[in-house]
C-alpha cells in the first residue's frame, strides 16, 4: 500500500477576478522511503500540492490518504496535530522564531504537545549533532546564517519523527553553496532514515539526488519519470 495517496484531486482558489484553478484532477502515489522532486514552472501548483499533503490546506474535491488516515476528512482541531506530529515541513523562509533561541525553535512543537524540557533534552540533543549546530543552541534564530536558519528548520521538522518531509523551495533563500547542503542534509536522511521525502523546486540542481521527478504544468502532472538516476 502506498503511503500517500491522492485521488482525483482538484484546488481552486475563488478570487475577485474570478476563479483560479491551482490543481486539477491529481491522481497520485507516494511510496514510504521515497525521495521525489516536484518540479514545474512558478504558478505550476507545487505549494499548492505540497499544502494539501501536509495538513495546511484543504481541496476542493477528491481524497488524500497518508497512511491509513483521510486527511481530507480531518476536522480543524485533528488537521493540526497531523501537521505538528505526521509532517515535517520546510519552507523557503524557514519560518522560526527569531527571539527564540536554536534549541527552543527545534523543540516547540514537542512543548507545544505538553512535553517538558527533560522530556525533549535527549532528542533535541541528537538533532543539533544531525544537522550540525551544537556550537550554535543557544544563539537566537535570528542571528544565524540562511544555510543555519534551513538546518533548524529542518531540525524542528524531525523532532517529532514524521514519516513524511515536505519542502517548499527550501534552497530558494541560499546561495548555491549552502542550497547543495540543504539539499545533502536532506539526502542523507531520506537515504539513512527512509523518510519519505517531497521537495519541490524550480531549479535543477536537486533532480540528480532524487529517486523520482513530477513535473507539473497549469495543475496537471505532465511527466512522473521514476528510478531514472538509478
Ligand atoms: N491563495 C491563493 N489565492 C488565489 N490564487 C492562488 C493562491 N495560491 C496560489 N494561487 C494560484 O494558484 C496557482 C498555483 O500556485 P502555486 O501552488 O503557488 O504554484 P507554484 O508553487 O508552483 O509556484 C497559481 O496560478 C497561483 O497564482
Ligand atoms: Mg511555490
Amino acid at each position: 500500500m502506498p503511503l500517500i495517496e491522492l485521488r482525483n484531486i482538484s484546488k481552486s482558489y475563488p478570487t475577485e477576478a474570478g476563479e483560479v484553478r491551482a490543481l486539477q484532477g491529481i491522481d497520485l502515489c507516494f511510496d514510504s522511503g521515497e525521495m521525489v522532486i516536484l518540479s514545474g514552472k512558478s504558478g505550476c501548483g507545487k505549494t499548492t500540492l505540497l499544502n494539501l499533503i501536509g495538513g495546511l490546506d484543504q481541496p476542493t474535491s477528491g481524497e488524500i490518504r497518508i497512511g491509513n488516515k483521510d486527511i481530507s476528512a480531518l476536522s480543524e482541531k485533528e488537521r493540526t496535530l497531523f501537521r505538528r506530529r505526521e509532517v515535517g515541513t520546510i519552507f523557503q523562509f524557514f519560518n522560526l522564531i527569531p527571539m527564540l533561541t536554536v534549541e527552543e525553535n527545534i523543540a516547540l512543537p514537542r512543548w507545544l504537545d505538553g512535553f517538558s524540557n527533560d522530556e525533549v533534552k535527549t532528542r533535541v540533543e541528537s538533532l543539533l549533532q544531525q544537522v550540525d549546530l551544537t556550537h550554535r543552541r543557544n544563539h537566537r534564530a535570528h542571528e544565524l546564517s540562511g544555510g543555519e536558519q534551513q538546518r533548524v528548520a529542518i531540525a524542528r521538522a524531525l523532532i517529532n519523527s514524521p514519516k513524511v518531509i515536505l519542502a517548499d523551495e527550501p534552497t530558494g533563500n541560499l546561495d548555491s553553496q549552502t542550497g547543495l547542503q540543504v539539499l545533502s542534509l536532506l539526502t542523507d536522511l531520506n537515504r539513512k532514515e527512509g523518510q519519505t521525502i517531497i521537495i519541490a523546486t524550480h531549479s535543477r540542481e536537486a533532480d540528480a539526488l532524487a529517486d523520482r521527478i513530477l513535473y507539473l504544468k497549469d495543475g496537471k502532472i505532465l511527466k512522473d519519470i521514476i528510478g531514472c538516476w538509478q
